[in-house]
């Protein structure tokens, strides 16, 4: 998605966006920045509305918050005036070359999701470059495994129900949605994002340079995803992820 697309959900975010700091959802970001002991610069990539500043301002000294998309800082910036410590800037997560060296913490929340490969890479690229030595990347991003259990899980639905596996399988297809470019790992809601492998988030963070990969996950339980009569299943996830530079 571009910019000006960012630009048109900021009004109604969290309706239309499942995000991990939705209620109800266990994410491990809070535990995780507070157990880090170099408190001093952190940057949010890909900031949104904001959400994780206040977070931000009452746990670390400074706190620089970028997003490419105007109408997410403007209202980012309103959502948190009182916030003395936080500092809110339009910038592009592909170039920050301003920011070299110069973080102990870097934090992205499903924002690098670039539908092109090449910004993917320079994303990762400018994440590992923007921190000091032995700093820390924490980041949330969309898993495409997860899609595969939602399918597989409405396709069960459909058998149960139809009794009929072609119908089952057609009807998985209307539901789920047809957009998916498994190979590349690309979707297509109303506007193209990234989904990653795990085998393909520790490549792509090895091959810019991190190490002690840690990757983990942020359940979605059913309830909050929006299919409360699936009880008992393996519920969705985004991957988690801690890394060093
Ligand atoms: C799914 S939202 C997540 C927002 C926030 N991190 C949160 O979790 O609430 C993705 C955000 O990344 C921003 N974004 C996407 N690509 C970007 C880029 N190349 N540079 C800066 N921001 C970007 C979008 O404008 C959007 O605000």
């Amino acid at each position: 998605m571009k910019e000006k697309e960012w630009d048109k959900i900021s009004d109604n975010y969290l309706e239309e966006i499942l995000s991990p700091f939705n209620k109800g959802v266990e994410n491990p970001i809070y535990h995780v920045l507070k157990s880090i002991k170099s408190k001093k610069k952190v940057i949010d990539l890909g900031c949104g509305l904001g959400i994780l500043a206040p977070f931000l301002s009452k746990n670390f000294k400074e706190v620089t918050a970028i997003d490419f998309s105007e109408k997410m800082i403007e209202t980012a910036k309103e959502n948190n005036k009182t916030l003395k410590n936080v500092n809110f800037q339009i910038k592009d997560i592909k170039d920050l070359k301003e920011f070299h060296n110069q973080f102990n913490v870097a934090v992205s929340v499903n924002s690098i999701i670039m539908p092109s490969l090449i910004d993917v890479e320079k994303a990762f690229q400018e994440s590992y470059k923007i921190l000091k030595t032995k700093g820390y990347f924490i980041g949330i991003f969309p898993a495409i495994e997860s899609e595969f259990l939602d399918a597989l899980l409405t396709f069960e639905k459909q058998l149960k129900e139809t009794k009929d596996e072609k119908s089952a399988i057609k009807n998985t297809h209307k539901i789920v949605g047809e957009n998916y470019d498994f190979l590349l790992g690309i979707i297509n809601y109303e506007g193209k994002q990234k989904h990653y492998y795990n085998f393909e988030l520790e490549y792509r963070l090895k091959k810019v340079g991190f190490k002690k990969i840690k990757i983990s996950k942020v359940l979605y339980p059913w309830k909050i995803y929006g299919d409360s009569t699936i009880k008992n299943k393996p519920e969705i996830w985004d991957w988690f992820v801690t890394a060093r530079k």
